[in-house]
Formats: C-alpha cells, structure tokens, sequence
C-alpha cells in the first residue's frame, strides 16, 4: 500500500509546465512544443490527402472529400467559366475563344476516355497541368478544384443523359418548354440554352 501511495506522489511532484508558461529550456522559449511539421490531427489524415492530391491510395479519386451541394455546383460553374472556358467552352467541347485563335485544341469532355475518368483525375489535371496546359494550383483554391471537377462532372451528365434520367414528373416539361417548370423559381435565370440550363433540369433538379 505505502508503495503505491509513494509513487502516485512521485508522479504528481515532478517538475512540469502549464501548456502556455516560458521556459528556458528550449531555444523558442516555448514550454509547449508546435507539433512536428506535416502532423495531422487524428481522423483528418484521409480526408486532407484526398483534399489536396485527389487520390484514395495511387487511384485517382471517385469520391469528393466534402459533400458536393447546389451551392458546390454553383461555386464550380462560376470557376468554371472564368479559368476554363476560354479554352474548353462552356459545354466542355473544346472550343473555346483562345482555341479559335490558334492553341492546340482540347479533347471534349465528352470522349468515352474522360466520361469515364473520376473527378479526381480533372483535380489532378487542374493541380498538376496537362501536356501543353498549365496547371491551375496557383489560381485555384483544392476546394474550387474539387467544386470545378463536380460541375465537369454536370456537364459530361448532361450531355450523355437520356430521357429516363429526367423524373417522370418533369418529362412533359422537355417537349413543352414553354411550360411552367415543376420547381416554379429560377427558370430562366441562367439565360438561353446553356450548359447551365441543361444541367439544371438534368443535373441538380433531379434529385428532388
Ligand atoms: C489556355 C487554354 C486552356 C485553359 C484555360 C484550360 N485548359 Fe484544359 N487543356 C488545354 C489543352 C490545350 C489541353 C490538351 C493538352 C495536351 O494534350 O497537351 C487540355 C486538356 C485538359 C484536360 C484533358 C486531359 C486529358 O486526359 O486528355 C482536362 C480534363 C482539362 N484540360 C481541364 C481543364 C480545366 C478544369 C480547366 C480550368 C481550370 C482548364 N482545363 C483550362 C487548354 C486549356
């Protein structure tokens, strides 16, 4: 019994530092120590990998590190229109502005290779480049990536998708456009035939 007395009071008696107090022990007068460069917190470390290398393992990604919302989607096509069409255009098919003036033309998003590839590839192309195009790490924060990879994600679906991914409700509405949307607000808002328009019925209204 004294012995496990003594020691619980060997314990408590050694020399210690409160978390914050200054010390001269160490050169940075710190009692604390900063965690050693590049430690991630507990459960982050699969989260953050995938966040800014766009990978689960060696695979490029088929999963998003943060759940894509409208308001994701909203975020990627207004990046989107800024950092890619004027080479990819709107759509994805590799015509855009700069590419009528002379660059090297872009494959569509729209070949069977890139519908197949993960979001996580269109994340790498951005962070690392691509051949003659430049990468877009400097520009582009990984979430706006991720954001950006999604709306791809929207245009390569609504190009592809046919009559049965369109809700049975709303399939009267394709035939009859001039008609009231089932979602009533925001008809329009997008202006005329765009991507935006496409995706919006195909893409983010389906769900409902
Ligand atoms: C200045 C023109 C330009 C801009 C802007 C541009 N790209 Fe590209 N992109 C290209 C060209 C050219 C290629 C083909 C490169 C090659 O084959 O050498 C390409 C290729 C790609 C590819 C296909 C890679 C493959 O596997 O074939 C993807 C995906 C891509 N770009 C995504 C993007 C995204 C996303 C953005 C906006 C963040 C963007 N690009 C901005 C010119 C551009």
């Amino acid at each position: 019994m004294a012995s496990v007395t003594g020691c619980h009071r060997d314990m408590r008696d050694q020399p210690r530092f409160k978390s914050y107090a200054a010390t001269d022990f160490f050169g940075d007068r710190r009692a604390m120590r900063p965690p050693v460069e590049g430690t991630v917190a507990r459960g982050q470390l699969k989260s953050d990998t995938l966040l800014y290398t766009g990978k689960v393992g060696k695979e490029f990604a088929t999963e998003y590190p943060f759940e894509i919302t409208r308001a994701v989607l909203e975020r990627g096509r207004d990046r989107y229109g800024i950092y890619c069409t004027p080479c990819h255009d709107r759509t994805g098919g590799g015509n855009g502005m700069i590419v009528q003036r002379g660059m090297k033309v872009p494959p569509s998003y729209h070949i069977e290779r890139l519908r197949n590839s993960p979001p996580g590839y269109f994340f790498d192309v951005m962070t690392n480049g691509f051949g003659v195009m430049y990468d877009y790490s400097a520009q582009l924060r990984p979430e706006d990536r991720w954001a950006i990879a999604a709306w791809i994600k929207v245009l390569q679906f609504s190009q592809s998708a046919s009559v049965n991914d369109v809700p049975a409700e709303a399939r009267p509405f394709l035939d009859h456009p001039e008609l009231q949307r089932p979602h009533g607000a925001g008809a329009g808002h997008e202006g005329a035939a765009g991507p935006g328009g496409a995706a919006d019925h195909g893409g983010t209204g389906g769900g409902h």
